[in-house]
């Protein structure tokens, strides 16, 4: 394809002149690549996929429902704009029954999200100057950095390790990073490594953001996806309202990601900027899923059955990977499983395949074992394994679980 006048007018912050030219192929992409060669070369195999970063299962029977009753209504129709107060004063009501959260203005401090993805897109424009640093966690969800390099911001990485238990050692951000840094951006439970949170922590950042003047964005899109205890808020820190806000959604708690639903939550003046930028980014998630998503949040027990199913899976999973000699450790939420990758394969007549990367492992993974991971070669060699596989029942959910163990059963990993 030659240049266009057209070419010439792409914007820098995405290549400007030589946008679409590249020929590398991303991680996923690989994957997928992988997988349809997998399949090519054997029609009949079942892929177990064990990569898939989204709930398995439709939304309950009953928020159908809602939503069916809600898309009914005329009053519904037009632009939501920012919301009216439904979802509001479900979100406030979710945030102290189910966390603690004491004394959150559902009107000043609460606004919806079109997912929290479309959030953490638009926080940016409110924060980020040019040269502003953003303190993200790797590996990680990296919307919130990608946006705020397009404001021309500049994101400082902090590395999640085993060592720390996923959590970002704050006293190691280098102090010309943190003169300049405005944002810090945490998700607990993680994704990808599964970790969570811990209020002692929560507290340490709360003081940290006050000492140097940050802004804490904590995304819990799997905040109530937890397997023991009661889902920790960082809004439940005491100080926090006065440092940050929180985003919690409806797509993985309440298997909706399709639906695009979700609030912002906590710091007045941060809730109205959100507000007033996206006010003139979106026009407002239609009512009726707004109303579904707030019945949603006014049954917490949906996420708890669905944090049952997914910790049942775990358990099932973990002892399948450490018969495979994987250091497997059930995390305390999400649906992820993140263990370190192996250097090395011995099949069992004693072919050796050695890795140098997650990556590799991973391809390894689809091609002879057709089971399908996602790498990370973020901070370590990791593979992250999602229990959120399709199965029918719950005997089809073991058969799975079963399959993995036979298919790992023959190879000898080194680590
Ligand atoms: C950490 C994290 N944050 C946010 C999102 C996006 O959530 P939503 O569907 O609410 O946009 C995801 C989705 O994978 C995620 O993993």
């Amino acid at each position: 394809m030659s240049d266009t006048y057209i070419q010439n007018l792409i914007a820098e912050r995405i290549g400007g002149n030589q946008y679409g030219k590249s020929h590398a192929i991303y991680k996923f992409e690989k994957i997928k690549r992988a997988k349809r060669a997998a399949m090519a070369l054997d029609p009949g195999a079942e892929i177990i996929d064990l990569g898939v970063g989204e709930p398995d299962e439709m939304a309950f029977p009953e928020v159908v429902e809602k939503l069916c009753a809600e898309a009914r209504k005329p009053e519904n129709r037009g632009y939501a704009d920012n919301g009216d107060g439904v979802l509001k004063q479900a979100a406030a009501h979710y945030l102290e029954r189910v966390c603690g959260v004491k004394g959150l203005n559902p009107e000043k401090e609460v606004m919806h999200s079109i997912g929290s993805k479309a959030a953490l897109s638009i926080l940016p424009a409110a924060l980020i100057n040019p040269g502003d640093y953003v303190l993200m966690t790797v590996p990680g969800y990296p919307v919130f950095g990608t946006h705020a390099q397009y404001y021309s911001g500049r994101v400082h990485n902090l590395p999640l390790t085993e060592e720390n238990q996923f959590l970002p050692d704050l006293d190691a951000i280098p102090a010309e990073v943190l003169g300049q840094a405005k944002v810090l951006v945490l998700n607990y439970p993680n994704n990808p490594t599964g970790a969570s949170a811990t209020p002692e922590f929560f507290k340490k950042v709360v003081e940290f953001a006050r000492k140097n003047n940050l802004v804490v964005i904590h995304d819990a899109a799997y905040a109530a996806l937890v397997f023991e205890g009661q889902p920790l808020s960082f809004l439940a820190t005491p100080g926090a309202k006065e440092v940050g806000i929180e985003l919690h959604s409806a797509s993985k708690t309440f298997n909706m990601t399709g639906w695009r639903c979700g609030f912002v939550a906590g710091n007045e003046l941060l809730v109205k900027a959100y507000g007033d930028l996206k006010d003139n980014t979106d026009s407002g998630q239609f009512l009726a899923i707004q109303h579904a998503a707030a019945y949603c949040f006014e049954h917490p027990e949906i996420t708890e059955n669905i944090a049952s199913k997914y910790s049942r899976r775990m358990n099932a999973l973990t002892v399948a990977l450490a018969k495979a000699g994987f250091k497997a450790k059930k995390p305390k939420g999400s649906f992820f499983l993140y263990v370190r990758a192996p250097k090395a394969a011995i099949s069992k007549d004693g072919e050796r395949t050695e890795f140098k990367s997650a990556e590799e492992v991973s391809q390894w993974l689809i091609t002879e074992k057709l089971i399908s991971t996602v790498p990370w070669d973020d901070a370590g060699h990791y593979l992250r394994w999602s229990v959120t596989f399709v199965a029918k029942n719950l005997s089809d959910e073991s058969r799975i679980v079963g399959e993995v163990e036979h298919r790992l059963g023959d190879v000898k990993f080194e680590f």
